[in-house]
């Protein structure tokens, strides 16, 4: 999809539908700058509009070059944030493709929102609203693509509108390679195929991508990701990315880690196929999410240096897999007792964060699909975040936190008291894969805290990492859930003031 930014009158705008979202309160003066340039039956036509939430009334303009206009309610001017603009631009997205328009234009509304977020998250609402996964369709003839949109701007916020409509739509961009990469078929992302794909992606965007056969990673003694791969006719793969720019303002990376199951059928403790192993091709969403967020650091060229880590297997019940009892010996040293085979994202991201220390980062994040019970906690709303109790935990957690809700891909907090480490206590291994039923998400993150010894922020993404049921701009199966969360957090983290002293 083409995106720009426009300043010409409204009536000079060619375009097949021109969406004008209006605040309560702001609906007297909208009518009144569009009658003047779409003639009176503005006026008449939307004369019972208030601006209430999801308001809509379709207009026929007289005069003037649009098509047709859609003015949307956004309810209380003093509720509008980035969110409501996002819903919007979804909702002008969802009546383009319904009249199966071309070309849609949207008017940036005046609101207390500067200017350059404001069109970002307008470009991120429409394009993420029109995103379709079309691959496996035959018979595409019924859809049509949206091919255009433009930000209509008034005078002196053009410059920063476009940066801000640029930057929405390269992140949009990256948000669906990592809806693809989730949708795609199982057989198309075996680890070497997944690997494979994600060298292409970094060859295409600058940042570098290097791929270790089963042999390295038997050399680097990754023992979690090696069992978990064993009833599995396909070898594994770790793939490390490296986005160094010149202009790096830091001299140790921040550190992605993404969970690449590219398929869990649970091994030997296998799951029931309804409403759970029907939904494993999405366990590699948190290394999908990695991916995205990598090819936006090129894209966007953010002055960091990132290295980000994917560990990539399926989990399979094949006749050598490995078996409830085994006890395995992980990349850090720590044995493991391996009581359920289907607790494996632990196992492949703990020699992840194990290696990670080998870069003596500032700061590691992991993404990981990584329980079930993260889905009974918060739902697909929010994933759940949790940090190790070290230097700067509080600023770490605030800061994730903020950066989730002004992108939309939102994170809650669960703690992570020591008392819960109890319950991985093993009889005869350094500890066990699971820690029983109750905190099932917490347990998962004091597993995974045994193996790291810097600043890391773990996200439980396992709800709104892929959906059963539309939401607003995020449609059935994968959301790309991570992608706009970490460039938001990123693009924070390098601002001048935190490495001015
Ligand atoms: N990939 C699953 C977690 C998951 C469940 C993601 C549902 C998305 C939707 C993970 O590998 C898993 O199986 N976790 C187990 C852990 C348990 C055995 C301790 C779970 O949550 O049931
Ligand atoms: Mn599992
Ligand atoms: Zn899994």
């Amino acid at each position: 999809m083409k995106v720009s930014v426009t300043t010409i009158p409204l009536d000079e705008l060619d375009i097949d539908l021109l969406l004008v979202p209006v605040a309560e309160g702001a609906v007297e003066a909208t009518l009144k700058a569009l009658s003047e340039q779409f003639g009176e039956i503005v006026q008449r036509t939307a004369a019972d509009f208030t601006g209430a939430q999801d308001e809509l009334i379709w207009l026929y303009p007289e005069s003037g070059r649009a098509r047709r206009l859609a003015l949307v309610g956004m309810g209380p001017a003093d509720r509008v944030d980035l969110e409501r603009l996002r819903r919007v631009a979804a909702r002008g997205a969802e009546l383009a493709r319904e009249r199966k328009v071309v070309t849609a234009a949207i008017v940036r509304p005046q609101t207390s929102i500067d200017p350059e977020s404001a069109s970002q998250a307008l470009v991120e609402g429409f394009m993420l609203a029109a995103y379709r996964f079309t691959r496996y369709k035959t018979d595409t003839s019924d859809l049509r693509e949206i091919e255009r949109l433009v930000i209509h701007e008034t005078g002196e916020d053009e410059k920063a509108s476009r940066r801000g409509a640029e930057r929405g739509r390269i992140i949009a961009e990256c948000v669906m390679t990592a809806r693809d990469l989730v949708n795609l078929s199982p057989d198309e992302k075996t680890p070497t195929k997944f690997a494979r794909l994600i060298e292409q992606s970094a060859k295409k965007y600058g940042y570098e991508a290097d791929v270790w056969d089963k042999a390295l990673i038997e050399e680097e003694g990754m023992g979690g990701l090696l069992a978990v791969n064993r009833g599995s006719p396909e070898p594994p793969t770790f793939t490390v990315l490296t986005w160094h720019p010149e202009n790096a303002l830091n001299e140790r990376p921040v550190v992605l880690v993404g969970k690449g199951v590219v398929f869990d059928t649970g091994g030997l403790s296998l799951k029931p196929t309804k409403d759970s192993m029907d939904y494993m091709k999405s366990d590699m969403a948190g290394a999908a999410a990695v991916v995205g967020a990598m090819e936006a650091l090129a894209r966007l060229k953010i002055p960091l240096y990132v290295v980000g880590l994917i560990p990539a297997t399926d989990n399979r019940p094949g006749e050598n897999a490995y078996v409830p009892g085994e006890v395995i010996r992980m990349h850090s040293g720590k044995t493991v007792e391996v009581l359920n085979t289907d607790a494996e994202g632990r196992l492949i991201l703990a020699d992840a964060l194990s290696y990670a220390r080998t870069y003596r980062p500032i700061l590691v994040i992991d993404l990981a699909t990584l329980t079930g019970a993260q889905i009974i906690a918060l739902g697909t709303e929010a994933a759940a975040v949790m940090t190790n109790n070290v230097e700067g935990a509080e600023e770490r957690l605030q800061a994730i936190v903020a950066a989730g809700e002004r992108s939309g891909d939102r994170v809650h907090p669960l703690p992570m008291y020591d008392e819960y480490a109890k319950l991985l206590e093993s009889d005869v291994a350094d500890l066990k894969n699971i820690g029983g039923r109750e905190a099932g998400s917490i347990t998962a993150a004091k597993f995974l805290e045994h193996f790291v010894d810097y600043p890391w922020i773990h996200i439980d993404m396992a709800g709104p990492a892929f959906l059963k049921e539309p939401k607003p701009y995020r449609p059935k199966g994968g959301t790309g859930f991570g992608v706009r969360l970490l460039v938001e957090f990123l693009r924070d983290f390098a601002s001048p003031r935190r490495f001015s002293s």
